[in-house]
């Protein structure tokens, strides 16, 4: 088979690798791609938003599958776009990722299939939102509505700065179409999860739980960035936790999504808080996640290819999907300023000897013969061992070998 994936970073280069161990594909191409893609798929320079110019490539490549992991295309009906010219793609329609499209949906939705989640109110108007705010118990949390490269989010501790985001979001349109709307809801205190699990419209198999860490800074600190780390299996979700999700959480969502004429096949993505009070849904995306997939990929027995195929025929209830027993950690290394501003272009070293430590390459590009930096997140290093203190090392020795300029990671993640 010949597979066309969408994307360019970490999690494409992670996708496009356990693919290339799949005996019936022949060949991967990768649009755009990276430095690292380019040593397992070809890379095709298209971009994920030129939806007429990926099918005409797929068409005239005579590709057999694309796989969409990214969010901004699935949400934007790149499948059911693929799906009208005649072409298979593997990922939700624009109707299934609604779910993470539109955060005021997504709650209702939660609420109307009774999926525990935080208590919420939705407003699209700043007065309204602002008077709600005066008798709202602190902290809480305000969300823009639609897709915001994952800052739509703020975490609000005084008055102060909640007026203050309302403003940008309402008046300064700082979030553009996406802020329209609002979610304004309770502060959950807990332990984070993030679950993937694939799903064919009705069977859903969920993978070990991962542990993201998505502040900057060690210790939880600075600001909010799509993921700095990972530590799987998480050693919170518990076979009593991933049972309870199961039957409370996941099983109710894809039910709900089918009754509301969403079904929803790809790779969702549970964001989870375990608090005291049970577990209880943050959000939906609906595609995997980065650098969770990274981290996940390298302890699948199964092939891949055969598990989205299950997928896509619906027959994922006869799959069986094994895991491998053991520990992973994944560690990005960023470009010094990430999320913030940052330099991009300097060469990567040491890319040749990790060892048997995996190095999927999240921002980089090859110039040249050489891989230079392209990105925020430049580097995940990803390592697997039978338990997570060794993994951890591993991923550490590993990542003192590499080096660009203004190297950035954090020193303490699987340290939970
Ligand atoms: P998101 O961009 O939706 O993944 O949210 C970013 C982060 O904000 C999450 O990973 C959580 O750490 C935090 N967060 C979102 N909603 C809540 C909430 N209701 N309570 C506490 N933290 C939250
Ligand atoms: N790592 C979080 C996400 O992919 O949304």
């Amino acid at each position: 088979m010949k597979i066309l994936v969408v994307g360019g970073g970490g999690r494409e280069h992670a996708i496009c690798w356990a693919l290339a161990k799949s005996p019936k594909i022949q060949q991967i191409y990768c649009a755009p791609g990276n430095g690292g893609t380019a040593q397992v798929a070809q890379n095709i320079p298209i971009v994920n938003t030129d939806f007429d110019g990926l099918i005409k490539f797929a068409k005239e490549t005579a590709i057999d599958l694309t796989i969409c992991p990214m969010d901004d295309p699935l949400v934007a009906g790149i499948v059911d776009a693929f799906q009208a010219a005649g072409l298979r793609i593997f990922g939700p329609t624009k109707a299934a990722a609604h779910i993470e499209g539109s955060k005021v949906y997504a709650k209702a939705f939660m609420q109307k299939y009774g999926i525990p989640t935080a208590e919420y109110a939705a407003f699209d108007s700043l007065a309204e939102a602002n008077e709600y705010i005066t008798g709202a118990k602190l902290p809480f949390v305000i969300k823009t509505d639609g897709l915001a490269a994952g800052k739509g989010v703020i975490i609000c501790h005084t008055l102060d700065e909640a007026r203050q985001a309302l403003h940008e979001i309402f008046v300064d349109g700082r979030f553009g179409a996406s802020g329209q709307q609002v979610v304004i809801e309770e502060f959950l205190t807990g332990v984070e999860c993030s679950v993937l699990a694939f799903c064919d419209g009705r069977t859903i198999v969920p993978m070990p739980g991962a542990k993201d860490h998505k502040a900057a800074y060690d210790g939880d600190t600075g600001p909010n960035t799509g993921g700095m780390g990972v530590l799987a299996p998480n050693p919170y979700y518990t076979e009593r936790i991933a049972k309870e999700c199961m039957e409370k959480l996941f099983i109710p969502t894809i039910d709900g999504l089918r009754a509301e004429g969403r079904e929803f096949v790809g790779v969702m993505f549970f964001g989870l808080m375990i608090t005291a009070d049970g577990v209880k849904m943050l959000e939906y995306n609906c595609r995997p996640g980065d650098p969770e997939t990274q981290a996940l990929l390298p302890l699948l027995e199964t092939d891949l290819l055969d598990i989205i195929l299950a997928c896509m025929d619906k027959k994922l209830d006869t799959m069986d999907v094994n895991w491998k027993n053991n520990a992973v950690c994944c560690v990005i290394a960023a470009s010094g300023g990430y999320p913030g501003n940052y330099q991009t272009g300097y060469p990567i070293s040491g890319l040749g000897s990790t060892g048997g430590v995996l190095i999927f390459h999240s921002g980089t590009k090859a110039v040249d013969g050489n891989v230079v930096t392209n990105g925020g997140r430049v580097l995940s290093v990803v390592a697997t061992a039978d338990f997570a203190p060794a993994a951890r090392s591993a991923a550490y020795n590993a990542m003192a070998g590499l080096n660009f300029r203004d190297m950035y990671y954090r020193k303490d993640i699987g340290d939970i």
